[in-house]
């Protein structure tokens, strides 16, 4: 059992999937606050009011678009001002809008780095200086095994490997302020954006993966809720890949 009784987190992309689970873990691990931020309005409310039955914490929905730096910026400012401060960021919110590069539309390509690479500039941007001022800081942020390139996904690999390398330089930067950055290469996650991979690409993906399954969101959040407890304290610059041997 970790000891979150007096830690705060926000968690983006968090309606549903992954980000869903990771809120649901950190409740279950008794944290004391944790805001969800999500572009889905619908799922968002649904996700929030499900939350409040798992644990005691204090559970707040806020309703964001990550690609809109003014709109995040007045987010985290609601946040901090509701729970004084914010100790943990989870990077989470992503899509993907695949095609073979050379069919690639122009929109699609900025879209996803608007919404993968830029909403994670936006989110940690608008907090970073308050983990320093605290002294204290749990980044945490969901790359792909993608980022070592995938078929028809040029546009996410992209965002995803740039990820990479955005976490370990917040490593080396926040190293001396007690914020650590950490990243995460889940593969083959059993989550709402899987339904947009044809069945018979799921099918060969599925008879190749090493456990002939695909990962849970839990898994990943299991990954994710360790580091950003104090258990995780030396572990600063990792990607860690979560992905059943897919990737090795
Ligand atoms: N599922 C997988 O196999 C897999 C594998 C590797 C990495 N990932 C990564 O994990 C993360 C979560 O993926 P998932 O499978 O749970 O996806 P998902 O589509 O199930 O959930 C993503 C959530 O992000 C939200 N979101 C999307 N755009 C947003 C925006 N502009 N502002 C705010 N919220 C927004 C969505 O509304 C949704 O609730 C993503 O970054 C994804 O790239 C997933």
């Amino acid at each position: 059992m970790y000891n979150f009784s007096d830690r705060f987190a926000v968690v983006t992309g968090a309606a549903q999937g992954i980000g869903y689970s990771i809120a649901e873990r950190f409740v279950k691990e008794g944290i004391k606050g944790i805001a969800l931020i999500d572009a889905n309005a619908e799922s968002l409310g649904k996700a929030v009011e499900s939350l409040k039955g798992v644990g005691s914490s204090k559970v707040i929905g806020c309703h964001c678009n990550i690609v809109d730096y003014e709109e995040v910026k007045r987010t985290m400012d609601g946040i901090l001002a509701a729970f004084g401060r914010v100790d943990i960021l989870v990077n989470n919110a992503g899509i993907t809008r695949d095609a073979m590069f050379h069919k690639m539309t122009v929109d699609n390509w900025r879209l996803v780095v608007d919404v993968n690479l830029n909403g994670t500039f936006n989110c940690t941007h608008t907090l970073v200086n308050q983990m320093r001022a605290n002294g204290f800081g749990r980044i945490v942020n969901i790359s792909s095994k993608s980022a070592w390139g995938e078929v028809g996904q040029a546009n996410y690999a992209a965002t995803k490997a740039a990820i990479i390398g955005f976490t370990k330089t917040l490593a080396k930067e926040g190293a001396r302020k007690g914020i650590t950055a950490n990243c995460l290469e889940p593969d083959f996650i059993e989550t709402p954006m899987m339904v947009a991979i044809p069945e018979e690409n799921m099918k060969m993906r599925l008879s190749q993966a090493p456990m002939q399954r695909m990962g849970r969101p839990d898994e990943v959040a299991a990954t994710v809720v360790w580091l950003a407890s104090d258990e995780a304290s030396y572990i600063n610059g990792a990607s860690i890949a979560v992905n059943g041997g897919t990737r090795t």
